[in-house]
């Protein structure tokens, strides 16, 4: 099938080169349920299934696809299966940032001899359709990397997955690719995780964020992002710092019993668009108070974008050395307070929308006093 990412770039010098994000999968109580309200509300096609019907007897997993963006969704057929018991623990969840590469034997030899955890070692999976190559290191928490060789493949997912299309009309909403994943560790923990992806996985650190820089009256966090050698997967290590009430990383932690990932930003070129589509289906977003956009001109000037529309659909701006970029938070996606999405449109902008983090945390700050957590 077709390789799930964007052109690679030349890249001699990188030590261990991914080629992009090749899926997500979440664990959770109810894929089959889940499934729909990816479809319906996100815009993701149904596109590949396993379970009984394949010849699976302990799980069910769906997989969903929009464009570069992959999901898969599991859910456990027993009480005690290991993903019933991360589900227990976790609620529902993101278990696995698998990694596209070349090569995931020497991609996974690679990260155990600079220190990685092995989950599983590589092995080759088969069907008609070809062949997948797959090895599984730990990253924080109950996180894992899978590493996925899918040079000779051209089935719909992998081998064990049917082709499966729903009756839904699923009309796309523009979404394109994942542009960085957030993980959330515990307090103290992230330099641990930022050396762990510099030392196993080659990356380089590409920007910090003290408290001084995220903190409101309440609460701070800090922040290091990381990156691969060709740019295209970007993680953000969270940890909570010293404020006066709880951080909403503390938040976080609390009810997802551990560190894990926190949010999952994807891209569109019309977030307009998408965010008027996400709405419209019933995706609720975190909202910040109109004064946001009283001052909004003077500190990101000119956009191309109607003003009148970002402020009418509560998108965020932000600028930087680099361009300008447009982007809004969803509120969790699941009952417990821990895994949302960012939709991102990057116009030249290459950073994270530092400028917005105090609105931002004050508008988590409101719905954590609404939850009673702050
Ligand atoms: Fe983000």
């Amino acid at each position: 099938m077709e390789p799930i990412t964007k052109e690679i770039k030349n890249q001699t010098s990188d030590t261990f080169p991914i080629n992009g994000t090749d899926y997500i999968e979440f664990y959770c109580g109810n894929a089959k349920q889940s499934a729909i309200y990816y479809q319906n509300a996100f815009g993701f096609k149904l596109v590949a299934y396993c379970g009984p019907e394949t010849g699976v007897r302990d799980r069910a997993s769906y997989v969903l696809q929009q464009d570069k963006i992959r999901l898969v969704l599991t859910s456990a057929m027993g009480p005690d299966h290991e993903i019933s018991q991360h589900v227990l623990k976790h609620g529902d969840g993101v278990k696995v940032l698998a990694l596209w590469v070349d090569d995931a034997e020497k991609a996974y030899q690679t990260a155990i001899e600079r220190g990685a955890v092995s989950f599983e070692a590589p092995k080759t999976l088969k069907d008609e359709f070809g062949e997948v190559k797959v090895a599984t290191i730990h990253t924080y928490g109950d996180t894992l990397h899978t590493f996925v060789e899918r040079s000779n493949y051209n089935g719909p997912f992998m081998p064990g997955y049917m082709a499966k299309e729903s009756a839904i009309d699923v009309k796309p909403i523009g979404l394109l690719y994942v542009d960085h994943c957030v993980g959330n560790v515990e307090l103290g923990q992230m330099n641990k995780w930022v050396k762990f992806y510099q030392d196993v996985m080659g990356f380089k650190l590409l920007i910090t964020f003290d408290d001084k820089d995220i903190s409101t009256e309440y609460t701070a966090l800090m922040s290091k992002v990381v990156s691969n050698g060709n740019g295209y997967i970007k993680f953000p290590i969270n940890e909570p710092a010293k404020g006066l009430k709880k951080s909403q990383i503390e938040e976080y932690i609390e009810y997802y019993h551990g560190a894990g990932v926190q949010h999952i930003a994807v891209a569109t070129d019309d977030i307009l668009y998408t965010v008027d589509q996400l709405r419209k289906r019933g995706v609720e977003f975190l909202r910040v108070p109109d004064t946001y956009y009283e001052t909004v001109a003077e500190r990101v000037g000119e956009i191309k974008e109607d003003m009148n529309e970002i402020k009418r659909l509560n998108i965020l701006v932000d600028r930087d050395d680099d361009g300008y970029l447009l982007q809004i938070f969803t509120k969790p996606v699941q009952d417990r307070p821990t895994v949302f999405y960012e939709i991102i449109q990057r116009a030249g902008a290459k950073s994270f929308g530092k400028g917005n983090f105090k609105a931002l945390f004050e508008a988590i700050e409101r719905e954590q006093a609404v939850r009673g957590t702050l």
